[in-house]
């Protein structure tokens, strides 16, 4: 893939996608027949061209990852006050679709070698009343998760897969998304691959594709009953000249992946100088990192603080993004009072101090990783 250096004044945001010569014609085609709201013929091709690629029956395209999980959950059927494990280190939506239905979030501490939901604590925490895992894979690798399909399974707990930062990974050579009862993607600006704002849901369950369709359209009422509508839905639809967006992208997943690959390596093969920051490694024994982004973990008891070297970065014209703040420390939900305060995930809670990731998005040049690599190498050096 061929990069040019495309950031004005020297700036290097955190992400700058890709876009290719495929989503401008298939936009133009869109705009020149008039096609341009959810209906059209690309909302449908990138249905079936997303779910074939993920190995999965059906595809409900969306308007975001956020509204997938809304709609992902939902299609379950819980009842007022059943639990759903979750990882308390994720982006907000995962606790919103919880809450917003009357479900109980029970929270899940990360591992620090992947910065995922720790598998330990999911199958500790499994009980009675746990009646959904979201299983949530961060920032590059999986979870690693048999056997907690496994475990639910046996207990006949659904399992919603949360894939949004992970298009195009694997999981022991199975796509990420083809894992359990239904799984989401996310498909704005920062993900591998992009519709400017959008999401995915897909399933092998007919059912619960039927009720996942509804749902994103207002559950509105068949044939005459048209606007008599059937339960509480949204409109989340996708727009055709989004999902033409992504019939473009998805043509060109591979050289995507390939080269995330390529800046994450770079990345590793600059920063691993450093004792005083843990980074992402390449590899697991089940995948290999497809670098959503590039984390940077700072080590306990270095002297410089994260929000020091994030100023320091944008001095330099680097601008980075803090790691998410996990859910028991959202002032929503403390004020709304949903997790026991008494709570510590530890894990979780020094992620969010002391990480941060680099611009990693696929329009960045190898000279501008060697840059911004070398520019961090010297702050936390202190000759910067
Ligand atoms: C793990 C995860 N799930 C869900 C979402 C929500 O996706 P969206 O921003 O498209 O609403 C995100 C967003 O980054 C995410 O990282």
């Amino acid at each position: 893939m061929k990069m040019k250096l495309i950031s004005k004044n020297n700036f290097i945001p955190v992400n700058v996608p890709k876009i290719f010569k495929e989503e401008k014609k298939y936009v133009k085609k869109c705009l020149d027949t008039g096609w341009i709201s959810s209906e059209g013929e690309y909302v449908k091709k990138f249905e079936k061209d997303f779910s074939r690629y993920n190995k999965r029956i059906y595809g409900i395209a969306v308007s975001s990852g956020t509204a997938a999980l809304d709609i992902a959950i939902k299609s379950l059927n819980l009842k007022k006050g059943d639990e759903v494990i979750i990882p308390a280190f994720s982006i907000i939506s995962t606790a919103l679709c919880v809450i917003k239905l009357g479900l109980k979030p029970i929270l899940i501490d990360s591992n620090l070698k992947n910065w995922n939901m720790d598998v330990e604590q999911v199958l500790n925490k499994i009980s009675k009343k746990t009646k959904a895992i979201i299983i949530t894979h961060i920032y590059g690798f999986p979870v690693d998760m048999n056997k907690i399909l496994q475990v639910a399974k046996k207990k006949k707990i659904k399992v919603i897969e949360d894939a949004a930062e992970m298009i195009g990974q694997t999981y022991f050579g199975r796509m990420c998304g083809s894992f359990g009862d239904i799984s989401i993607f996310s498909f704005y600006a920062n993900k591998h691959i992009t519709t400017g704002e959008g999401g995915m849901i897909l399933t092998n369950n007919k059912k619960l594709y039927s009720k996942c369709k509804s749902l994103r359209n207002l559950c509105f009422g068949v044939g005459k009953n048209r606007f008599n509508h059937d339960d509480i839905g949204w409109n989340y639809r996708m727009t055709n000249m989004q999902a033409a967006v992504g019939c473009g992208q998805l043509k060109n997943i591979k050289c995507i992946i390939k080269r995330k690959k390529q800046i994450g390596r770079k990345y590793i093969s600059i920063l691993k100088k450093s004792d005083k920051i843990e980074i992402q490694i390449a590899k697991l024994k089940y995948s290999e990192n497809i670098f959503w982004v590039f984390g940077v973990l700072l080590k306990k008891n270095i002297k410089i603080s994260r929000d020091q070297i994030v100023n320091k970065l944008l001095k330099h014209n680097i601008q980075t993004r803090n790691f998410f703040i996990p859910m028991h420390k959202q002032k929503i939900f403390q004020k709304m009072k949903i997790f026991n305060k008494k709570q510590k995930f530890k894990n979780s809670e020094q992620l969010s101090k002391n990480g941060f990731y680099l611009p990693s998005g696929l329009a960045i040049s190898n000279k501008e990783i060697d840059f911004v690599g070398n520019t961090l190498l010297k702050i936390l050096q202190n000759k910067k």
